[in-house]
């Protein structure tokens, strides 16, 4: 049974993905006020900017939002490991002429703490998502008590169950079509990652709590596909990217409009976890699952500067082209457009 529509107040439960570093909210609220739930991904943002991301939507719309974070447990440091990761780099460093010496290690994305959940609290968020399994269980207590509707993305059957058994209201099957991280959690053995045709049946008989369909939907056919499989509503990423309130920089749109967006592969090499994109210089040259990137979210510091330098030069050689296997559905065009032609799937 669908328990989600009348606790949220919708009539469909259409889902724009949380996208960190891609958009904030501006997107959201454009979705929101065209009839979808709007999300603030908030993995990569300052307790400053959360503050003011947090502000602007629930100020901004009377309709359900979400906000999301990464629930990952950060590595310890492994010195070795940073070093063959600069060895690989340091070629493209020289070329650059940049200084591999002078790059700070760092994480760039940070788990959902306590910290960051007292900034949140006050803001009473109608939908808290996470991504890569659920924080510790005194942290989904305190999330569970502010009354928030609790999501996170399922790769495997397995992980729908465990996350049903955690009290999720809603779990996310997350195709392998997907673009940006697999939210996988239980297991990094890639061959369990499973297209949402057939993941999605099989998640929604094996839990009674609704489920959200995510991956390779771009239109309101995909939407039909995935209600007409045992889905109670989808998520949908990759269409949005291209779209006027997101921050996609403009190398990543072209790369999203353009016939290389046809072929996309999971790579660690930016994150140090498989996230799907399109493949580009750094990802042919040492490879998309490199050994020699380090444990997520380490892998990024010594990266950035090679992604700042060519971008600088128009080139998304070093940068992260996230996108789902179905691009198709990219246009540059107001959110409101999108989400409204996804709504009539429903
Ligand atoms: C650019 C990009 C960034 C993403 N970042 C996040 C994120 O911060 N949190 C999250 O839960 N999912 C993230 N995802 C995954 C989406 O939640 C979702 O699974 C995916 O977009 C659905 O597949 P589609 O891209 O084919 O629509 C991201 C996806 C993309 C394309």
């Amino acid at each position: 049974m669908n328990t989600l529509t009348p606790r949220l107040n919708v009539d469909r439960l259409l889902l724009q993905a949380p996208m960190a570093g891609s958009q904030g909210s501006a997107l959201a609220l454009a979705v929101c006020r065209a009839g979808g739930i709007g999300a603030l991904p908030a993995a990569m943002l300052t307790p400053e900017a959360l503050v003011q991301e947090l502000t602007a939507l629930s100020q901004g719309t009377d309709r359900p939002w979400n906000v999301n974070f990464f629930c990952h447990t950060p590595p310890a440091p492994d010195p070795a490991r940073e070093a063959r990761w600069r060895e690989a780099l340091a070629p493209f460093y020289a070329e650059a002429g940049l200084d591999i010496a002078a790059v700070p290690a760092g994480a760039g994305r940070v788990p959902f703490s306590h910290a960051v959940a007292d900034l949140v609290e006050p803001f009473r968020p109608p939908i808290v998502s996470f991504h890569f399994g659920l924080p510790a269980p005194d942290l989904l207590a305190r999330v569970k008590g502010w009354g928030s509707v609790l999501l996170s993305s399922a790769t495997t059957v397995e992980e729908a169950i465990w996350l049903e058994a955690q009290g999720v209201d809603a779990v996310i099957a997350q195709g392998s079509e997907a673009g940006g991280h697999r939210g996988m959690f239980l297991t990094d053995d890639l061959t369990t990652q499973v297209g949402t045709f057939a993941l999605l049946p099989q998640i929604a008989a094996a839990v009674q709590v609704p489920v959200i369909a995510a991956g390779g939907i771009a239109d309101a056919a995909g939407v039909r596909a995935a209600l007409a499989l045992g889905a109670s509503g989808v998520q949908v990423g990759t269409a949005y990217l291209c779209s006027n309130e997101a921050a996609t920089s403009a190398l990543h749109r072209a790369a999203l409009q353009s016939e290389a967006a046809r072929h996309t592969q999971l790579t660690t090499l930016f994150t140090g976890r498989p996230a799907r994109g399109i493949p580009n210089r750094v990802m042919r040259e040492l490879g998309p699952l490199s050994p020699a990137a380090p444990a997520f979210p380490t892998a990024t510091a010594a990266i950035a500067p090679l992604r700042a330098h060519w971008e600088k030069q128009g080139r998304g050689d070093f940068s992260p082209l996230w996108s789902g296997q179905n691009a198709s559905g990219c246009r540059s065009a107001p959110a409101a457009d999108i989400t409204r032609e996804l709504l009539k799937g429903f």
